[in-house]
């Protein structure tokens, strides 16, 4: 699996499970993620690598960045991982009804988008 990430116009296509030397710690203001927690969370060995997932990007976000993260899954599935005593972030969760997003309409059977917003602390 892959994610291309725009590293001052570079593109870099990795694995964000695993480790990332090639990432500078507190190097990134702002990390988007639309549902690739969500794709990580239902993987293979789903606990250990969402950690790996969240601890890296815990370290590559800078002091009083944000990492915002669009997602299906509810607070009770998320955040017990997002609010690990690990991560010096804090933590806000958004609820998005589906029928205000411009109407492609329910295709599945969940009401709500979720918006994780997670800045960290200095
Ligand atoms: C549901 S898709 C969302 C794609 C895109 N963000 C969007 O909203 O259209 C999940 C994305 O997570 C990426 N992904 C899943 N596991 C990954 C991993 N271990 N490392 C990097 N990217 C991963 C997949 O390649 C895929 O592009």
């Amino acid at each position: 699996m892959t994610c291309i990430i725009d590293v001052f116009s570079i593109d870099v296509e990795m694995d964000m499970t695993e480790p990332l030397d090639i990432l500078d710690s507190e190097s990134f203001t702002f990390i988007l993620d639309k549902a690739t927690l969500d794709c990580v969370t239902c993987s293979d060995q789903y606990g250990k690598k969402t950690q790996q997932y969240l601890e890296n990007l815990h370290r590559i976000l800078a002091p009083g960045g944000t990492y915002l993260c669009v997602s299906h899954g509810r607070p009770e599935t998320r955040l017990p991982q997002i609010s690990s005593s690990n991560f010096k972030w804090q933590v806000e969760t958004l609820k998005v009804n589906k029928k205000d997003d411009g109407g492609v309409g329910l295709v599945d059977q969940e009401q709500f988008y979720y918006v994780y917003v997670m800045t960290k602390k200095y």
